[in-house]
């Protein structure tokens, strides 16, 4: 499919903003040079995102948001009714990969590994040595529905565990406790549910931070992961179905521990990965032969809509009612609606061209 006009929507009011607004001039420039006419729509504290999202004249929009409120569904919501393709995940899994409970409950479910755990929350953090119990040290303390490592830090004892958790309320009303695996970590990259590679982190402060994150220097990357042929295979295998467990669309980055004892766990899935030419997913598919232009192009073309399916006509059979005359006038109602919806929302875009 190709698109006319594409907003690339960046900023948001999540701590990731900053983030957002890296990856989100860094798409705009690719895709202008690859002759698109895109342009920017900047989310910020207070705006009215809707009233944005409605009145700008686009065919697709290009999803360079991060954290709370812009990779976690809702703007994916306010485009499902808008009826504008948008790149990345559906309105469930990106809310389901931004909280990194649900996401856990999932890999469970589907057998993919992931770190043990515990939920904490404002009322209970006061019981948390007696919830502690014999979980054992260190473990990692991590806000429920964060990115980039913010609010994430390690404990080593009680007096850490109580202050880490106090961080990490600071960012969620909820966080998680995690066990620490001592491990090298390592990023998957998918697009289109095709695993690109495995590229390894090794950040040279051993934590990775948001300072090993994003200050240039202060993290090695090898890319391919240095990892025997079988168990990199391993891990490009897991990720793609901790990304299924999640039911992700589009360019998914799924980061991984690797341990010296062959175990591999999952840490998540994050459906609005960094897009900067150094972040991690344009690093893999680089390897894989896409240019940054052509890794963005790549993801534009797979916007689409999910909740819907935007050119089918209600009828009595598609609602699987009783065929009666009342069940085929509530069909043609419904039909009705959704054609008034189109037509209202084709003359307000007439209007604000
Ligand atoms: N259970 C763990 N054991 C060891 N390190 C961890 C663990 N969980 C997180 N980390 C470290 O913290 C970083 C951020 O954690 P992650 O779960 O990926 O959250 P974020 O969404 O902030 O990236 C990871 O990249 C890793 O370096
Ligand atoms: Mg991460």
């Amino acid at each position: 499919m190709s698109h006319r006009k594409v907003s690339v929507i960046m900023g948001g009011t999540s701590s990731e903003r900053q983030v957002s607004l890296a990856s989100g001039e860094a798409v705009l420039a690719a895709l202008t040079e690859q002759g698109v006419d895109a342009r920017a729509i900047v989310l910020g504290p207070g705006d009215d995102a809707l009233s944005m999202l409605a009145g700008a004249d686009m065919d697709a929009a290009f999803l360079a948001l991060h954290g709370k409120l812009g990779e976690d569904g809702c703007v994916q919501g306010l485009l499902e009714l808008l009826g504008i393709p948008y790149t990345g995940s559906s309105v469930l899994s990106s809310a389901l990969a931004m909280d990194k409970l649900k996401s856990k409950e999932l890999f469970r479910l589907h057998n993919v590994p992931t770190p043990a755990y515990y939920v904490v929350d404002q009322d209970s953090a006061e019981q948390l040595a007696d919830i502690h119990g014999s979980f054992g040290f260190p473990v990692v303390v991590k806000p429920r529905r964060e990115g980039s490592s913010i609010g994430v830090s390690r404990a080593n004892d009680l007096a850490q565990l109580t202050e880490a958790v106090e961080l990490a309320l600071a960012f969620d009303s909820s966080v998680l406790v995690e066990r620490f695996v001592q491990a090298r970590e390592v990023a998957v990259a998918i697009l289109d549910g095709r695993v690109l590679g495995a590229i390894e982190i090794a950040p040279k402060s051993g934590m990775y931070d948001f300072a090993a994150k994003y200050t240039p220097g202060m993290t090695d990357y090898y890319m391919p992961a240095r990892l025997p042929a079988a168990r990199y295979r391993n891990v490009l295998n897991l990720a793609e179905r901790a990304a299924e467990a999640l039911d992700t669309s589009g360019a998914v980055r799924v980061d991984l521990l690797v341990t010296e004892s062959q175990n591999e766990y999952v840490l998540e899935v994050n459906t609005l990965p960094g897009m900067t030419p150094t972040s991690l997913l344009p690093k893999i598919a680089g390897a894989a032969g896409y240019e940054f232009g052509e890794l963005c192009l790549a993801i534009l073309n797979g916007a689409k809509l999910h909740a819907r399916k935007p050119e089918r006509r209600a009828t009595a059979e598609a609602l699987t009612l009783p065929a009666t005359p009342a069940a085929f006038e509530l069909a043609e109602e419904a039909s009705v609606v959704v054609r008034r919806y189109g037509a209202a929302r084709r003359s307000q875009r007439s209007r604000t061209a």
